[in-house]
């Protein structure tokens, strides 16, 4: 277990229950989870999972059903939205539109009423923080949509919070400004030192921006890791699938041996494994394994498929394989050589995957 010194907020089951027309939704199911203290991390999951009521409870905005939430190692539920050192900034900007960029930054402070000689230097830095050094006279309709976000950025830090909790804060960005954006808020948080928490639906932004990811469905956070433990030692079968493409093989545990498993496929052939998920022999189970993790080749022991389609991406060729009727299989190969395809449509072919790169899923 964490220290507690180490938690900015804590989660024990916190739930959400929502009174709807239809009856109950319960957005948070007894939710356990620990952020710690000067890390990026995102909730990530499709809509509707439960991600913007999470940021609204830790915001004070909602109040739990049950559960509950800690900051600093404290409770925070009797604590108004303005007596918690977080700020959000949404989705849409939510500027004032008839302030200037300067007003929009200092809003805050100046509500708290700190001396004007103090906003005005704060608003200068945050200004350079985000690089509208000069834009401060602008009103947000003199500004593009990048830089309205920034203006809500600069805003929503000017007053020194210990967390930042960001709604889908880039969705509405077109794609280059927001891969340009994406570097912007990893180097802002890593400058400022202060906590993000980060919310989207989108796999590639949170594997390329996070610390730690929590993957969310359906009011549940289904696993908590770095990038690379979702990606690569996913537990369950929506996390395999939502992040990044993967195939799935079912089968049967069928052997241990000194040092590695034997899995049986329901399509056919052996495989070697590392991992049993902790299932006992004989045991049915679900394997996955990564298109990239997968190589085809024209002999050898590997599993019997044939080639269905062959796509070509540049970077890599994607080839579309089957196992047997029911067993789709992709394998993604990187174009190092600049070759062209080495295999054809309709060819019958071996696929080989290393016995590292099969995961046992847990359901
Ligand atoms: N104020 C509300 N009243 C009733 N239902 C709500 C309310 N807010 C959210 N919900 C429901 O709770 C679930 C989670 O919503 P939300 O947290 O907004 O998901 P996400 O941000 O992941 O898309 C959804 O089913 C949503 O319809
Ligand atoms: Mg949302």
């Amino acid at each position: 277990m964490e220290s507690v010194s180490e938690a900015a907020i804590e989660a024990r089951r916190l739930t959400k229950v929502f009174d709807g027309p239809g009856g109950e939704v319960r957005a948070l199911d007894n939710v356990d989870l620990i952020i710690r203290k000067n890390e990026f991390f995102t909730l990530l999951g499709p809509s509707g999972c439960g991600k913007t009521t999470l940021l609204r409870l830790v915001a004070g905005f909602e109040q739990p059903s049950g559960g509950e939430l800690l900051m600093d190692g404290e409770a925070i539920a009797e604590r108004p939205p303005h007596r918690r050192p977080v700020n959000t900034v949404f989705q849409s900007y939510a500027l004032f539109p008839h302030m200037t960029v300067a007003e929009n930054v200092g809003f805050g402070l100046e509500m708290m009423g700190r001396p004007r000689e103090e906003i005005g230097q704060r608003v200068e830095r945050m200004l350079a923080l985000v690089k509208l050094e000069g834009m401060g006279p602008r009103r947000p309709n003199q500004l593009s949509g990048g830089q309205q976000q920034r203006v809500a950025l600069a805003r929503a830090l000017a007053n020194q919070p210990k967390v930042l909790l960001l709604d889908e804060p880039l969705s509405a960005l077109d794609f280059k400004l927001r891969k340009e954006m994406q570097i912007e808020l990893k180097r802002l948080q890593s400058e400022t030192g202060i906590t993000f928490v980060f919310v989207t639906h989108d796999q590639e932004e949170a594997l390329t921006m996070s610390d730690r990811i929590a993957v969310m469905s359906d009011g549940n956070v289904l696993q908590i890791g770095s990038p690379t433990e979702i990606y690569e030692h996913p537990t369950s079968r929506f996390v395999a699938d939502f992040i990044g493409e993967t195939n799935l093989l079912t089968g049967r545990l069928s052997e241990r041996m000194a040092s590695s498993l034997r899995f049986e496929l329901d399509s056919g052939g052996l495989l070697e494994g590392q991992e049993d998920g902790g299932n006992e022999t004989g045991a049915r189970v679900t394997l996955a394994v990564r298109p990239e993790r997968a190589e085809i080749s024209r002999e050898g022991s590997g599993l019997a498929a044939r080639i269905e389609q062959i796509v070509y991406f540049g970077t890599d060729t994607h080839y579309h394989l089957r196992l047997d009727e029911q067993t789709p299989f992709v394998v993604r190969h990187q174009n190092r050589s600049g070759a062209t395809s080495r295999f054809s449509q309709g060819e019958e072919v071996r696929v080989t995957i290393s016995p590292d790169a099969i995961r046992v899923l847990q359901d």
